[in-house]
Protein backbone atom coordinates (compact mmCIF):
# COMPACT_ATOMS: atom_id res chain seq x y z
CA UNK A 1 0.00 0.00 0.00
CA UNK A 2 1.59 3.45 -0.69
CA UNK A 3 1.87 6.19 1.64
CA UNK A 4 0.17 9.42 0.80
CA UNK A 5 0.68 13.03 2.47
CA UNK A 6 -0.48 16.15 1.77
CA UNK A 7 1.93 19.00 1.57
CA UNK A 8 1.81 22.83 0.94
CA UNK A 9 4.36 24.88 -0.19
CA UNK A 10 5.24 27.72 -2.74
CA UNK A 11 6.93 26.77 -5.71
CA UNK A 12 8.01 29.71 -7.88
CA UNK A 13 5.94 32.19 -5.78
CA UNK A 14 3.06 30.44 -6.38
CA UNK A 15 0.95 28.34 -3.29
CA UNK A 16 0.70 24.95 -3.66
CA UNK A 17 -1.15 22.36 -2.19
CA UNK A 18 -1.33 18.96 -3.35
CA UNK A 19 -1.33 15.28 -2.30
CA UNK A 20 1.69 13.45 -2.91
CA UNK A 21 3.63 10.13 -2.68
CA UNK A 22 5.58 9.94 0.51
CA UNK A 23 8.66 8.20 -1.68
CA UNK A 24 7.93 10.70 -4.57
CA UNK A 25 10.93 12.92 -5.13
CA UNK A 26 10.60 16.44 -5.08
CA UNK A 27 12.10 16.44 -9.07
CA UNK A 28 9.01 13.98 -9.80
CA UNK A 29 6.44 15.82 -8.04
CA UNK A 30 8.02 19.14 -10.02
CA UNK A 31 7.54 17.36 -13.30
CA UNK A 32 4.87 15.16 -13.36
CA UNK A 33 2.20 16.98 -10.52
CA UNK A 34 3.11 20.24 -11.55
CA UNK A 35 4.09 19.80 -15.20
CA UNK A 36 7.11 21.88 -14.23
CA UNK A 37 9.75 19.87 -16.71
CA UNK A 38 12.67 22.45 -16.76
CA UNK A 39 14.13 20.12 -14.28
CA UNK A 40 15.91 17.27 -15.57
CA UNK A 41 16.18 13.97 -14.46
CA UNK A 42 19.81 11.90 -15.23
CA UNK A 43 21.53 9.87 -12.87
CA UNK A 44 18.52 10.08 -10.16
CA UNK A 45 21.49 9.67 -7.91
CA UNK A 46 22.53 13.24 -6.75
CA UNK A 47 25.77 12.87 -9.60
CA UNK A 48 24.86 14.62 -12.44
CA UNK A 49 23.39 17.76 -11.14
CA UNK A 50 20.17 17.84 -14.24
CA UNK A 51 17.76 17.40 -11.21
CA UNK A 52 19.05 20.99 -9.79
CA UNK A 53 16.10 23.41 -7.72
CA UNK A 54 16.20 25.87 -5.30
CA UNK A 55 14.47 24.61 -1.92
CA UNK A 56 14.54 28.15 0.77
CA UNK A 57 17.24 30.14 -1.94
CA UNK A 58 19.39 27.13 -1.73
CA UNK A 59 20.74 25.17 -4.64
CA UNK A 60 19.97 21.27 -4.15
CA UNK A 61 19.40 17.55 -5.97
CA UNK A 62 15.59 17.58 -6.54
CA UNK A 63 16.06 13.91 -6.83
CA UNK A 64 17.53 13.39 -3.41
CA UNK A 65 15.04 15.18 -1.35
CA UNK A 66 11.48 13.88 -1.20
CA UNK A 67 8.51 16.24 -2.19
CA UNK A 68 7.55 15.48 1.52
CA UNK A 69 10.32 17.16 2.44
CA UNK A 70 9.40 20.31 1.33
CA UNK A 71 6.25 20.94 3.00
CA UNK A 72 6.42 24.67 3.89
CA UNK A 73 9.15 25.58 1.92
CA UNK A 74 9.84 27.91 -0.71
CA UNK A 75 10.61 25.90 -4.10
CA UNK A 76 12.25 27.74 -7.16
CA UNK A 77 12.55 25.98 -10.70
CA UNK A 78 14.50 27.02 -13.35
CA UNK A 79 11.23 28.51 -15.19
CA UNK A 80 10.42 30.81 -12.49
CA UNK A 81 14.04 32.04 -12.10
CA UNK A 82 13.47 32.55 -16.00
CA UNK A 83 10.72 34.11 -16.01
CA UNK A 84 11.77 37.01 -13.23
CA UNK A 85 14.37 37.96 -15.47
CA UNK A 86 16.54 37.04 -12.93
CA UNK A 87 19.34 34.65 -14.89
CA UNK A 88 18.35 36.50 -18.25
CA UNK A 89 22.45 37.26 -18.31
CA UNK A 90 23.11 33.93 -17.63
CA UNK A 91 20.80 32.44 -20.27
CA UNK A 92 22.21 34.60 -23.20
CA UNK A 93 25.83 34.67 -22.49
CA UNK A 94 25.25 30.53 -22.43
CA UNK A 95 23.69 31.19 -25.95
CA UNK A 96 26.20 33.59 -27.19
CA UNK A 97 29.42 31.39 -25.90
CA UNK A 98 27.74 27.88 -27.39
CA UNK A 99 27.54 27.05 -24.08
CA UNK A 100 24.67 24.81 -24.91
CA UNK A 101 24.44 21.86 -27.44
CA UNK A 102 21.27 19.17 -26.05
CA UNK A 103 20.40 21.40 -23.82
CA UNK A 104 20.08 18.70 -20.94
CA UNK A 105 22.63 19.60 -18.20
CA UNK A 106 21.56 23.52 -18.68
CA UNK A 107 18.88 24.31 -16.78
CA UNK A 108 20.91 22.84 -13.53
CA UNK A 109 24.23 24.69 -14.59
CA UNK A 110 22.48 27.55 -14.79
CA UNK A 111 21.22 27.33 -11.44
CA UNK A 112 24.09 26.27 -10.01
CA UNK A 113 26.37 29.17 -11.36
CA UNK A 114 24.21 31.59 -10.52
CA UNK A 115 23.91 30.00 -6.78
CA UNK A 116 28.33 31.15 -7.42
CA UNK A 117 27.71 34.64 -8.63
CA UNK A 118 25.09 35.55 -6.41
CA UNK A 119 27.08 37.32 -3.99
CA UNK A 120 28.54 39.49 -6.82
CA UNK A 121 31.88 38.05 -6.57
CA UNK A 122 34.60 37.40 -9.76
CA UNK A 123 35.74 33.36 -9.70
CA UNK A 124 38.95 32.61 -10.91
CA UNK A 125 38.08 29.79 -13.90
CA UNK A 126 39.64 27.25 -11.66
CA UNK A 127 36.87 28.29 -8.51
CA UNK A 128 34.25 28.22 -11.74
CA UNK A 129 35.28 24.65 -12.71
CA UNK A 130 35.40 23.41 -9.06
CA UNK A 131 32.18 24.93 -8.51
CA UNK A 132 30.50 23.23 -11.19
CA UNK A 133 31.87 19.98 -11.08
CA UNK A 134 28.62 18.04 -9.85
CA UNK A 135 26.92 19.20 -13.11
CA UNK A 136 27.69 16.77 -15.91
CA UNK A 137 27.51 18.01 -19.37
CA UNK A 138 28.21 15.36 -22.15
CA UNK A 139 27.91 18.13 -24.96
CA UNK A 140 30.24 21.13 -24.27
CA UNK A 141 33.59 20.12 -23.25
CA UNK A 142 32.80 22.76 -20.56
CA UNK A 143 35.27 25.04 -21.70
CA UNK A 144 32.34 27.46 -23.12
CA UNK A 145 30.38 27.43 -19.91
CA UNK A 146 33.33 28.27 -17.93
CA UNK A 147 33.55 31.55 -20.74
CA UNK A 148 29.73 32.15 -20.41
CA UNK A 149 30.02 32.38 -16.22
CA UNK A 150 33.18 33.98 -16.39
CA UNK A 151 31.44 36.57 -19.10
CA UNK A 152 28.49 37.09 -17.06
CA UNK A 153 30.50 37.56 -13.70
CA UNK A 154 32.47 40.09 -15.08
CA UNK A 155 29.78 42.10 -16.32
CA UNK A 156 27.48 42.19 -13.65
CA UNK A 157 30.38 43.23 -11.62
CA UNK A 158 30.92 45.94 -14.16
CA UNK A 159 27.30 47.24 -12.91
CA UNK A 160 26.25 45.90 -16.28
CA UNK A 161 24.32 43.07 -15.76
S1 LIG B 1 19.15 13.33 -11.50
FE1 LIG B 1 19.60 14.25 -9.61
S2 LIG B 1 21.75 14.43 -9.57
FE2 LIG B 1 21.33 13.33 -11.41
S1 LIG C 1 24.53 20.70 -23.33
FE1 LIG C 1 24.10 18.58 -23.60
S2 LIG C 1 24.50 17.70 -21.67
FE2 LIG C 1 25.20 19.73 -21.50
Amino acid sequence: MNAFCDISLTVNGERVNERVEARKSLVDFLREDLTLTGSHVGCEHGVCGACTVRVDGEIVRGCLMLAVQCDGASVETIEGVSDSGEIADLQEAFQQRNALQCGFCTPGMLLTAQALLRNGSVPSREDIREHISGNYCRCTGYHAIVDAVTAVAQARAGGRK
